[in-house]
């Protein structure tokens, strides 16, 4: 007999009785997991809590100042946002093979995180958004042995924390709820998994700003679409990618040369298995439709049919 309403007035006695009048510091990715645990930490210790939020550029179209405007500009947390942008871009430069990607994702991230981290001084603990799941999971994801996953973690031995972990005893929707509850807003906590390097795995092959330009507004207008059609939360994750060739067409009676956007959605209890989402042909239509005539460089749009195993949600 679950009681929300108990669990968090346990929650805030628990975390109280832990951390007394101590600091605690949280990374902040933009994901559903990071924000429920800032609100609730939030409100069990206010201005003890202190959040760094690493913009890595590689987020999608609104999502920093959703997460800025949910958290601080609503609640009051506080965020130290830190743009990072040009350091990934930078060192993404010339590099077009994906675990080497992720590597230096997840390398940058735990590098700006830990560079802001060494600034704040009296921080004793160190807040994660970890569930249930990954407590459970952790050790037996075969998704690990496949792709490099990161978040944030890997603490250098100058920085010693206690960890505190107050969804640990949660899944998913039970974290959701509870965010809910806490006043963040529906579709920040409903919001589809979205995997730690961002877009910079959207865009195969070397990541450029032009190119991240088109993953991002293409997937602008698909979440647009899918919202429009009543999708979003029938279908666990969809999203564009990038493949990066080009390919001819006709655009009023000129030969246009340009890219080929993806579309993957995908239905899935765990991501560990998915099978590509039965999307109606007349939403896809109009997704085609509007990614060719709203973004600038795009003439063709594929639909990817495959289930995973064989291929994987993400395209890197
Ligand atoms: P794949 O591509 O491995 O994706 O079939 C399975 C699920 O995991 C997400 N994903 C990630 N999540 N960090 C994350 O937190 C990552 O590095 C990462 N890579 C993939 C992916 O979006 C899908 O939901």
């Amino acid at each position: 007999n679950w009681n929300m309403g108990d669990f968090i007035d346990d929650q805030i006695d628990a975390i109280h009785a832990e951390v007394g009048d101590k600091q605690v510091l949280l990374g902040l990715s933009g994901g559903v997991d990071s924000s429920v645990v800032a609100a609730l930490l939030h409100k069990a210790i206010g201005e003890q809590l202190t959040c760094i939020f690493v913009d890595h550029g590689l987020l999608r179209k609104n999502e920093a100042d959703q997460v800025m405007e949910s958290l601080n500009g609503r609640l009051g947390v506080k965020i130290i946002k830190v743009n990072a942008a040009d350091r990934f871009l930078g060192d993404l430069k010339g590099v077009t093979d994906p675990e080497q990607k992720r590597k230096i994702i997840g390398r940058d991230f735990i590098e700006v995180f830990n560079d802001e981290a060494r600034k704040l001084h009296g921080i004793e603990y160190l807040a994660q958004g970890t569930l249930y799941t990954d407590v459970v999971e952790s050790g037996t994801d075969t998704a690990q042995t496949i792709k490099s996953h990161h978040n944030v973690g890997g603490l250098p031995k100058d920085l010693k924390f206690k960890l505190i972990e107050p969804l640990n005893k949660l899944f998913k929707d039970e974290a959701r709820e509870l965010g809910e509850r806490l006043g963040l807003p529906h579709d920040l906590v409903w919001r589809q998994p979205f995997p730690g390097p961002g877009l910079g795995i959207r865009v195969l092959g070397e990541v450029t700003n032009d190119k991240l330009e088109i993953v991002r507004e293409s997937d602008w207008v698909l979440r647009d679409e899918i919202a429009k059609a009543g999708l979003q939360e029938k279908i666990w994750q969809y999203f564009t990618v990038l493949p990066g060739f080009r390919s001819v067409g006709v655009m009023g009676d000129g030969r246009t040369y340009d890219y080929t956007i993806a579309i993957r959605a995908i239905t899935s209890i765990d991501g560990m298995t998915a099978d590509f989402a039965r999307i109606d042909w007349d939403v896809l239509q109009k997704i085609s439709a509007r990614i060719v005539n709203e973004v600038a460089h795009v003439n063709r749009v594929v639909y990817d049919i495959t289930s995973k195993p064989p291929a994987t949600v993400e395209w890197e």
